[in-house]
Order: structure tokens, then C-alpha cells, then sequence
């Protein structure tokens, strides 16, 4: 339930605010903007003020919020998943064996299992039963300290159920606390109804499906899975280019498996954020720099599926906006896990921490379009926070595979206080 709250949090050891309200390109990325011994005061769930605790506190009156000492924690803005596959029935337990004995993602697609296999279990599952599993995927979410989560669809593949899993996302919305923001990816895989007939499907998609997804308001985005044996990039420029005629704004899953060239459609169309990218071209991710395209990696996935990392290091060396998220899925990688992505970000993409918090901050928000309204403590913005454990922001990565996160503060309202959770 989103109620809003007022909270006083002082005495932080470390106030990293990440402060901006756009996209952090290339060196940019590096500067966290941190206030030692800060506060920050949240009204009516909104940043109200945010400073030196001595300066914030100055002839304050405290009536009506709760007052938190954060002396020895670190605050950090509450982290923004801004690509994940929340909503779905049923699970690939047996594929991830598959995958360990050395079969490959796409072979296992080839063979009906993967997105197809889930297609069928989110087909068989009620809506009440994905609010159930939606519900507790959040709450996991939520312990990691995120407070905002995109949601995309591509279960269904077709109208019913892909409206099914879309309204599932609109409930979880307005049920649990932390904020979603839904995107339509009919575009995920070709359905079985359509073997061989992508172009049909593409067709059908445009006609049938967006515009009926756009009246009812159901999603902000459009995405689409741009890969060799899935859609081209001529299907996608087609898809995205109707989409954005129908009022979506848009996003790929680009060049992750082959290079085909999805980095420089990304470009070219100006999406909000294409997402993957582990095989992408220098020149692409060049061009999506310049184009204002947040470049999204999602170094959960090429772990679990054994693939090189994206080349973090190069693009943010190259001037373009990094954001960093799950990919949350019950295939590629089943993992809510955010000191995981830290990890695999810092000790294998060669990002600093610095970039890494800015990636699962601002540059988060930013990929969702919304470095306006969240992704860093600044007056205006939502009241979503985290406070961690430790007296500085380098332990996110220090503290290897462990959650620092202590307590979790969304729209001025504590929702998460492992301090009340005892261990007898
Ligand atoms: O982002 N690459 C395509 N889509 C998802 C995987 C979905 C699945 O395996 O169910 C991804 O990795
Ligand atoms: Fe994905």
C-alpha cells in the first residue's frame, strides 16, 4: 500500500545522495556527491531538506516525524531495478542443470524449453496466483533495498495473457509499496502459434495488441527481444517505430547473444535504454553515448548463463550513461539479488564503485525516465532510501555477496528494519 510518511534521518556517517536530476555520462559517474555526517529530512514522503545533520537540524522542529540516528551507517538513494521479468508462473529449476552440464540458452530454446516453457506456465497460472508470487518477489526486491522496479511482460504472447500479466503488474502496483513501472514485451519471443512467422507476429502485435495495451494504459513502455533467431532488426525498427506512433516509449533487449547491429538501432531511434549489450559493437555503444541511450547491463545474467560481461569499462570510458539491474527472470537468471550485480559489476566489469552506485541509482532512474523524480537524495525528489550497515559506501562491494542494507525508507515511511529482525 503506498502511504506516505514523515522521517528525519541524521547523523549519517556517509550521505551519498548521488545528486543530479539527469543521466551521468562517462566520468561523471564517478562523483556521488557525498555528505559526511549528513541528514536528510523527508515530509509527506517528499526530500525536504538534505545537508550537514548540524545544519539540517538547525532550530528544526521535530514534531510529527520519526527521528532515526544513522551515527556509523552509510544512506544511499533506494536502488532502482530498472529491468527486470517480475511477473510469471511457474519455474526452469531443470534448465539451470541443463545449462551447468554445458547445454546452451539458445539451444534449450531451440528445443521448446526457455521462454517457451515459461509462456506455458504463465498461461496455466490465475491472476490471483501471479499477485501471490508477484507480492513476495517484491518484498525480496524491497530487502535489497530497492524501492523502485520495472516490470515487463512476454509471457503471454498473446492478447489475453499478455494483458493478464500486465494487469497483474498495475495490482502489484497499487498492493505493494514500492513503485513499478510496467513495459509491454509481446516482442519477447515468437510464440509457438506463430513458429516461423516472426513477421506475422510482428504484425500481429502492432495491430492487435498495442493498441488495445495503449488505451488501457497498461504499460509506458515498448520492448523487444532483438536477436538472432528470435526478431531482426528490421522487425524491430518496425515494432518500435509503431510503438512510439501508439505513445510508448521504448527500450531493446540488444545484442546479447549475437551481434546484429541492436546498439545502433538503439541508437538510431533514441531509446530510453537498450539492455544486454554484452555483444555489442564499439561504435553502437559510441552512437548510443552521443543519442542519449542508456546503455543497461545486466551482469546477473551473463554469470549465470557463463558469458563474457558486458564491456562496462569501455562505454563508460567512451562518454555514455551505464545503468546497472537484475534482469530479474525465471531463465537467464533468477536472481533479485543486488549485492550480487555490485559484485559481478566492480570485480568483473572493472567499474568503480562509485560507477556502480550511480549505475543502480540516478542512471537507473534515468533508464526508466524518471531522473526527475527518484535515483538520488535531492529536495523534490521521492523519500526512498536505504540506510546500510557500515560507515562507508565501499562497503557495498567490500562486504562481498551480503546485503548491507539495514533499513529501507519508501516514500518517508520505514518498510524494512532488519534491526527488528531478531534472531533467536
Ligand atoms: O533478459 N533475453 C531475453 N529475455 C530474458 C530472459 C528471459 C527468460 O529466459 O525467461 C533476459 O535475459
Ligand atoms: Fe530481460
Amino acid at each position: 500500500m503506498k502511504t506516505k510518511g514523515n522521517i528525519v534521518l541524521k547523523n549519517a556517517s556517509e550521505l551519498v545522495t548521488c545528486s543530479g536530476f539527469e543521466k551521468k555520462h562517462g566520468k561523471a559517474m564517478s562523483d556521488l556527491h557525498v555528505i559526511k555526517d549528513g541528514a536528510v529530512v523527508i515530509k509527506d514522503g517528499v526530500i525536504e531538506k538534505v545537508g550537514k545533520t548540524e545544519d539540517v537540524l538547525n532550530g528544526m522542529d521535530l514534531t510529527g516525524y520519526d527521528v532515526v540516528d544513522c551515527s556509523g551507517k552509510t544512506i544511499t538513494p533506494g536502488f532502482v531495478d530498472s529491468h527486470t521479468h517480475l511477473v510469471f508462473g511457474g519455474y526452469r529449476d531443470e534448465e539451470f542443470s541443463w545449462r551447468l552440464r554445458g547445454d546452451s540458452y539458445v539451444s534449450i530454446m531451440e528445443r521448446g524449453g526457455g521462454i517457451a516453457k515459461t509462456v506455458n506456465g504463465t498461461r496455466d497460472a490465475s491472476f490471483e496466483e501471479l499477485v501471490e508470487l508477484g507480492m513476495k518477489r517484491l518484498n525480496s526486491m524491497a530487502r535489497f533495498g530497492v524501492t523502485t522496479v520495472e516490470s515487463k511482460s512476454g509471457y503471454g504472447l498473446n492478447l489475453e495473457h499478455e494483458l493478464k500479466q500486465l494487469e497483474v503488474t498495475k495490482m502489484l502496483n497499487e498492493k505493494h509499496s514500492l513503485d513499478l513501472v510496467s513495459t509491454f514485451m509481446g516482442a519477447h519471443d515468437i510464440p509457438k502459434e506463430y513458429k516461423g512467422r516472426s513477421g506475422d507476429y510482428i504484425d500481429y502485435i502492432i495491430e492487435e495488441m498495442l493498441p488495445v495495451v495503449a488505451e488501457r494504459k497498461l504499460a509506458e513502455y515498448c520492448d523487444i527481444f532483438t536477436e538472432d533467431k528470435v526478431f531482426s532488426i528490421e522487425e524491430s525498427r518496425e515494432l518500435l517505430k509503431a510503438a512510439r506512433e501508439q505513445g510508448f516509449k521504448l527500450k531493446m533487449h540488444a545484442d546479447e547473444i549475437v551481434r546484429i547491429g541492436g546498439a545502433e538501432l538503439a541508437a538510431e531511434l533514441h531509446c530510453t535504454s537498450a539492455d544486454h549489450l554484452l555483444q555489442a559493437s564499439n561504435e553502437g555503444l559510441i552512437k548510443m553515448g552521443e543519442a542519449g541511450t542508456v546503455c543497461t547491463l545486466l551482469p546477473g545474467t551473463a554469470f549465470s548463463l557463463k558469458a563474457d560481461f558486458a564491456r562496462g569499462r569501455f562505454m563508460i570510458d567512451n562518454n555514455c550513461a551505464v545503468a546497472i539491474a537484475t534482469d530479474f527472470n525465471p531463465g537467464s537468471c533468477f536472481t533479485e539479488s543486488i549485492p550480487l550485480v555490485i559484485s559481478l559489476a566492480t570485480l568483473y566489469m572493472n567499474m568503480s564503485i562509485e560507477e556502480t552506485i550511480t549505475a543502480l541509482t540516478i542512471n537507473g532512474a534515468a533508464a526508466l525516465d524518471r531522473a526527475d523524480q527518484i535515483g538520488s537524495i535531492d529536495v523534490g525528489k521521492k523519500g526512498d532510501v536505504v540506510v546500510h550497515e557500515f560507515p562507508s559506501y565501499h562497503f557495498l562491494t567490500y562486504h562481498i555477496g551480503v546485503s548491507t542494507v539495514e533499513k529501507v525508507i519508501k516514500d518517508g515511511r520505514m518498510i524494512y528494519d532488519t534491526t527488528k529482525n531478531e534472531v533467536k
